[in-house]
């Protein structure tokens, strides 16, 4: 105990990969450890998520963290000091408690994410170990595979186009370097096709191309085509995989294509994306409806889950207990898991428990507005959660968190497992021994 005894919590600000302020946690223990986190922050949230605490006000378009900060200074050291790191849950038992609402909105779930994220650092660096080793233990061998971004739409790009992300994953990839070194080969294809459109206009807020494009087809049709430009076989080396992130545009059964001008009903939306589904090489959609429309999730996963991977974003929220209720009900089948979401570790890694046991796959996640921090890494890596999805290959709040996965990779040397196409699949196993 007396090695991980917290001593000092300090927050403060810093800033986002969009020039917004948020939230560091720093965790002191008794010998000396420290551990730091930086609380992300989404731009397409689901309703159901945690809410981070902004100050509002005319001051930096109200997105100031003063009072978040304040709240690490204040009411979460008092609480926290004198508590073991090493136990996360009673840590972040103690900090839900503390806040005392259902959305963590008193303290700000940024406030409380990056204090519960900071711990678990400070921890593992009490006891002279990384992230994902302290987490997962001897077990902890398996690099995820990588879901990245090469066209950003949506709320990403100022609605440019609807569709949130076209990303590619490399299911034929034998480690995680080669998947980032074939990732690279098409994105770099992607620009080279968009340039030579006279379209190359610069990159979106997740560092994908900003689509200067005519349609939400025209996007999938170029990545496609830049697999096939970078000499790689689709489906089976490269595919493409898509954030449709529905909640963006569609409520009340009604999806609206502002890019293409049209109103889709659920089942003209399905239409839709069957039709994508037929005609390229896709094997993954994240949220393909809203938030609103459980049935529609349901009605789509029913025709597509033996041939895609269908994953719920906003619809979960990172939440077990709705997790649990997409299991039961059929609505998808694989879980987005963004710690922010839920606001503590221990809740995100209760998420991925319920999915594992509900026979869903798991895909940690970034959100759009990051930082330098990489600890989502060593919680892919250190829960046994097969997928990562950070964003794009470019940006160095993105590089940060695959260059970390290579140094992992590296570090594990021999016993480095990829876990590659059957990641794609749900229940994967996971490993044995993680420590939450
Ligand atoms: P967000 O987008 O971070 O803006 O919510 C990421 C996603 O939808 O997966
Ligand atoms: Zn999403």
């Amino acid at each position: 105990m007396s090695r991980t005894r917290i001593v000092a919590v300090r927050g403060r600000r810093v800033w986002d990969s969009r020039g917004r302020p948020t939230v560091e946690a720093e965790i002191e223990l008794a010998r000396g450890a420290i551990g730091r986190a930086i609380a992300p922050a989404g731009a397409s949230t689901g309703r159901g998520e945690a809410l981070e605490r902004r100050d509002g006000g005319p001051r930096l378009c109200g997105f100031d963290v003063q009072g978040a900060v304040a709240a690490i200074n204040g009411t979460i050291a008092r609480a926290l000091i004198g508590l073991a790191a090493a136990d996360q849950e009673a840590v972040d038992r103690s900090l839900i408690a503390l806040d005392g609402t259902p959305t963590k909105s008193r303290l700000g779930a940024n406030a409380i994410v990056a204090t519960s994220l900071a711990t678990a650092q400070a921890a593992a660096a009490a006891h002279g170990l990384p992230l994902w080793r302290w987490l997962g233990g001897a077990a902890a061998c398996t690099l995820p595979l990588p879901e990245i971004q090469i066209i950003g739409g949506g709320k990403h790009a100022a609605g440019r186009i609807d569709l949130q992300d076209v990303l590619v994953v490399c299911p034929g990839a034998q480690s995680f370097a080669q998947a980032l070194l074939w990732t690279a080969e098409v994105y770099h294809a992607a620009g080279a096709l968009l340039a030579e459109a006279g379209r190359l206009k610069g990159v979106a807020d997740e560092g994908g191309f900003f689509p200067e494009l005519e349609s939400n087809e025209a996007a999938i049709a170029l990545v496609a085509r830049a697999i096939e430009r970078a000499g790689l076989r689709a489906p089976d080396q490269v595919a493409i995989a898509l954030d449709v992130a529905a909640s963006s545009f569609g409520c009340n059964g009604r999806y609206h294509l502002a890019s293409e001008g049209r109103t889709l009903d659920t089942e003209a939306m399905i239409e839709l994306l069957s039709s994508w589904i037929a005609r390229y090489p896709i094997v993954s959609i994240e949220d393909p409806l809203a938030e609103d429309d459980p049935e529609g999730f349901r009605a789509f996963t029913a025709r597509f889950r033996s041939r895609i991977q269908i994953i719920g974003d906003d619809l979960l929220v990172t939440s077990a207990e709705r997790v649990r209720r997409a299991a039961r009900e059929g609505w998808c089948t694989a879980v987005l898991l963004k710690p922010n979401q839920v606001g503590t570790l221990s809740e995100t890694a209760a998420a991925w428990q319920a999915a594992r046991e509900g026979g869903l796959g798991g895909i940690v996640s970034a959100r759009s507005g990051e930082s330098e921090d990489t600890t989502i890494v060593h919680l892919a890596v250190g829960l046994g959660v097969p997928q990562l999805k950070v964003g794009s290959l470019a940006r160095g709040e993105r590089t940060a968190k695959w260059n970390e996965a290579l140094r992992i990779e590296e570090a594990l040397g021999p016993r480095a497992r990829f876990a590659g196409r059957a990641a794609l699949r749900s229940a994967p196993g996971a490993n044995g021994q993680v420590r939450l």
